[in-house]
């Protein structure tokens, strides 16, 4: 055998042994299936607490599918390595997790492997509930096994080549998965570090409020909470990029997650609306207390000035004379004039100081434009009418440079009839 072809064949050999161990490595076991618990395992207490943490961490927004049972899964997550279902997370034996023990639900919830040993994706946000303690997941584990069992099987699973190989994930989570509770911030109070835990862990704020690498796994460092996107929406950020033009201080933290409004802000539309709906809005006040000392610590601690920039650029509404100052005050301004005149109908938020207009992307107005808010996040918001079949491409364009330039004074969004065009073609399918 010449040197060459020894050099292959250990090189060979090197390949095959180290693929060996990574399979060794990355095969996990099943969990042996149990008798569903008896609820008389779990005190009351115990129950209540789980369900406060269910609705942190959103599980039945995104384990319902639309019209469909409760937590039955069926879901359908579009993402660029294919369509992933929610899987049934009620307490049903053959298509649900009934028969999972509190290790194997634990092992899902902090590894990202289910009960067969077999790896999930992460739609699943598991980075994020990784954090969460035991007493927690015990308690969360408790308020499921409580949970009426529906029958319901979802689709099944199917991405492309080689991404439907969930062993794959192996790779994945060593790369980009930091297991289990993190240690707490001794620079920070009790009450922040309560926030981050709630907000980092089964809030999982940063899954929708961080920007994405290829291998779709959230960039942490300074891009953490830098914005990011969601269902096609547009995520502000919530760090200090935050686009807000006020700084968000931590009493309008508070009153936005509990009623999606903050009177200096706007309101919560799109995939925020149900965050608050089915989580935020449900939690004790010492919780959203906890979470906005958190999330105010990244913001400059200006004085709230609201009020005078509300009458600036309400001075500014009263001087433009332009079509998209007529535009608005044909189509919006029944809803949207400020505090002059009688409270008509919802909260009317004052659209110049809502962080949309401040964003580098339109798309977020677009949306509401075309569609309006059909569901709001809480009912005293009210609703608002969509203007598809009422405003063409332009006039929606229109529109919106006049609350860009003129409202928000910022540089005009660039190509805003084809993006308007773009995004009425791609929601055109959903009611
Ligand atoms: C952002 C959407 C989303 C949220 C929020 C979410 N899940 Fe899921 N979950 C999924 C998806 C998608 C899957 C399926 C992943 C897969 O097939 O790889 C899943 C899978 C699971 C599984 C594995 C089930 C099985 O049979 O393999 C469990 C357990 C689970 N979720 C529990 C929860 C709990 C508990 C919560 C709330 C604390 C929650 N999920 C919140 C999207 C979500
Ligand atoms: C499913 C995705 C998703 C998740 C999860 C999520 N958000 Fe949001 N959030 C959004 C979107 C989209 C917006 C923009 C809403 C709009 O303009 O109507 C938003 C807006 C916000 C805003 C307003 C920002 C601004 O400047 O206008 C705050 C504050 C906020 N979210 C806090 C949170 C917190 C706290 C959490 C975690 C407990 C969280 N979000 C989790 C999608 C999400
Ligand atoms: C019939 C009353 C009505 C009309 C007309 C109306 N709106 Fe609204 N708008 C509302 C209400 C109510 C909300 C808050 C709804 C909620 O959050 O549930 C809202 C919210 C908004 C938001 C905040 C969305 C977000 O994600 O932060 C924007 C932007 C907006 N409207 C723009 C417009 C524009 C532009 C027009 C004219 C083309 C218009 N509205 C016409 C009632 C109206």
């Amino acid at each position: 055998m010449n040197r060459w072809k020894k050099r292959t064949l250990s090189l060979f050999a090197l390949v095959l042994a180290t693929g060996a161990t990574v399979l060794i490595f990355s095969l996990q076991p099943e969990i042996v299936p149990i008798a569903p618990p008896q609820a008389s395992q779990f005190s009351a207490e115990q129950v209540a607490r789980g369900k406060m943490l269910a609705a942190l961490g959103d599980c039945s927004v995104c384990h319902t599918r639309a019209g469909g049972q409760r937590d039955a899964g069926g879901m359908m997550f579009e993402t660029q390595f294919g369509t992933i279902y929610s899987s049934n997370i009620t307490p049903d034996v053959e298509t649900g997790i009934g028969n999972w023990s509190y290790p194997a639900f634990k092992r899902a919830m902090r590894y990202g492997i289910n009960r067969e040993g077999h790896y999930l994706y992460p739609a699943f946000p598991y980075t994020s509930f990784t954090i969460a303690r035991d007493d927690d997941l015990q308690d969360l584990y408790a308020w499921l096994m409580t949970q009426p069992a529906v029958k319901n099987r979802p689709p099944r699973t199917e991405l492309h080549f080689p991404f439907n190989i969930r062993q794959g994930m192996f790779a994945w989570n060593w790369l980009f998965l930091k297991p289990g509770p993190v240690p707490a911030n001794p620079q920070q109070s009790e009450e922040w570090n309560r926030g981050a835990y709630l907000g980092e862990g089964l809030g999982h704020c940063s899954a929708c409020h961080s920007p994405r690498n290829l291998a779709g796994a959230e960039k942490g460092g300074h891009h953490h909470l830098s914005g990011g996107n969601a269902e096609g929406w547009n995520v502000p950020a919530l760090n200090a990029r935050s686009p807000a033009p006020i700084p968000w201080n931590h009493q309008q933290l508070v009153q936005y997650m509990r009623q999606g409004y903050a009177p200096s802000h706007g309101v919560a539309a799109g995939p925020m609306a149900p965050v608050i709906a089915e989580g935020l809005s449900q939690l004790p006040d010492k919780d959203l207390q906890a979470i906005a000392t958190w999330l105010a610590s990244f913001q400059p601690s200006w004085p709230d000035h609201s009020s005078e920039v509300s009458r600036q650029a309400e001075q500014q509404m009263m001087l433009a004379d332009s079509p998209g100052a007529r535009q608005f005050a044909g189509s919006c301004m029944a809803c949207h004039a400020q505090n002059t005149g009688p409270k008509l109908y919802g909260v009317r938020p004052s659209l110049m100081l809502n962080s949309n207009l401040y964003n580098d992307s339109p798309d977020n107005l677009i949306r509401v434009i075309l569609d309006g808010i059909p569901h709001p996040a809480t009912p005293a918001l009210g609703s608002m009418p969509g203007f598809r079949y009422q405003l063409d491409d332009r006039q929606i364009a229109v529109l919106l440079n006049y609350l860009r330039t003129d409202l928000a004074q910022r540089a005009s969004w660039p190509d805003l009839p084809h993006r308007v065009q773009l995004i009425r073609q791609q929601t055109e399918a959903t009611p």
